[in-house]
């Protein structure tokens, strides 16, 4: 069998780590395997690679991915399905395994549901952690990591200060990681895109923080917004998905803060840093498990399925259900968790 490998949408660590354990376990039961680079683009324009062992050589604790990536949309593009399936026919492709997020798997449910005889088996991947039908996506825990540590240095260089210290995370529509990073960090106020924030009781929050002592920490989602406010957005371009840039609120918060508190407000954007460099131990295991549970699926004849976190087990899910919705932070659930959402 040959099998096709690509990885599109925002990179993410533990890209390498599914790429090495796809060519490995491949390999290993007489397989090959066809490396597309930059995602869609990869097949849209026959730019591809033959991964063997040696290829996949030292790719466990490497960040970013070797193959590239890109947001490319073939379905945006005129004729560019029947060029996706030309190119995979040209290659004698017998399987696809798409690593990526909700765009990615997305393209690749449609080219499972095009009966075009080319199994495909989705991995997920997103450091937001919003993909539905998988309990946790790799990448995420590296990029929680990232923003804790940030956190537990800003306290003190806020405490030093006496100024409120506004941390602008990843997160576009879902606040996992300001919310897990909040939580492991001990943020003061936690702001996510699940719920659009009340400015008057941030500013209440921060000033019970001073009067306290201490020097508030607010963690924000680059997809959170002000209950009578609108999206922060860095330019006004979207993606080929539709997907418009963000990025800005930390600063437009703390300015407000600042104004509103009389206080000192600074923001600090740790931006593409939760993405890069290497994986945790736990992205490194779980992104794996998802390499070798999907070359199982494809070797088992599956397709239009994309592999999951089901509690500890890693399973095939319907690639569909897994992109039919976002999944976002139910907040009841922290209620008792001492988070204050704004
Ligand atoms: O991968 C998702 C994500 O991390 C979003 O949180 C963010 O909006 C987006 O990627 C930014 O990616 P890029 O800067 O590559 O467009």
């Amino acid at each position: 069998m040959r099998i096709g490998i690509l990885t599109g949408g925002g990179d993410c660590p533990g890209l390498n780590a599914v790429i090495r354990a796809v060519v490995r376990k491949a390999t290993a039961s007489g397989d090959e395997v066809v490396g597309f680079r930059d995602g869609w683009r990869g097949l849209l324009e026959d730019d591809a690679v033959p991964l063997d062992l040696a290829a996949v050589r030292g790719l466990l604790p490497r960040g970013g991915t070797v193959l590239g990536t890109s947001r490319t949309n073939p379905y945006a593009l005129e004729g560019g399905p029947e060029r996706v399936l030309g190119c995979l026919a040209a290659h004698g492709i017998d399987a696809l395994v798409p690593v990526g997020g909700e765009d990615t798997l997305g393209v690749a449910a449609k080219l499972a549901d095009s009966g075009a005889g080319v199994r495909v088996v989705g991995v997920p991947k997103t450091i937001d952690n919003d993909l539905d039908g998988t309990d946790y996506t790799f990448g995420f825990d590296t990029a929680v990591g990232v923003a804790m540590e940030a956190i537990d240095r800003l306290h003190t260089t806020g405490d030093s200060h006496h100024r409120t210290l506004v941390v602008e995370v990843m997160g576009r529509h879902a606040g996992w990681i300001a919310l897990h990073a909040g939580m492991a960090g001990g943020a003061n106020v936690v702001l996510v895109p699940e719920r659009p924030f009340d400015v008057d009781a941030v500013v209440a929050h921060c000033l019970h923080r001073f009067e306290s002592g201490y020097s508030p920490i607010v963690v924000v989602s680059e997809g959170a917004r002000p209950a009578d406010g609108e999206l922060v957005t860095s330019t006004g371009q979207t993606d080929a998905f539709g997907h418009v840039r963000l990025g800005g609120i930390g600063a437009a918060l703390a300015a407000v803060l600042e104004e509103r508190t009389g206080r000192e407000s600074r923001a600090v954007v740790l931006g593409h840093v939760q993405r890069g460099g290497t994986p945790s131990a736990f992205d490194r295991v779980l992104a794996t498990r998802f390499g070798l549970a999907a070359v199982d699926a494809v070797q088992a004849g599956l397709s239009g399925v994309m592999v999951a976190l089901r509690g500890t087990d890693v399973v095939p899910v319907p690639i569909a259900e897994a992109t039919a919705r976002l999944k976002l932070v139910p907040l009841e659930r922290y209620a008792e968790a001492e988070v204050f959402f704004g």
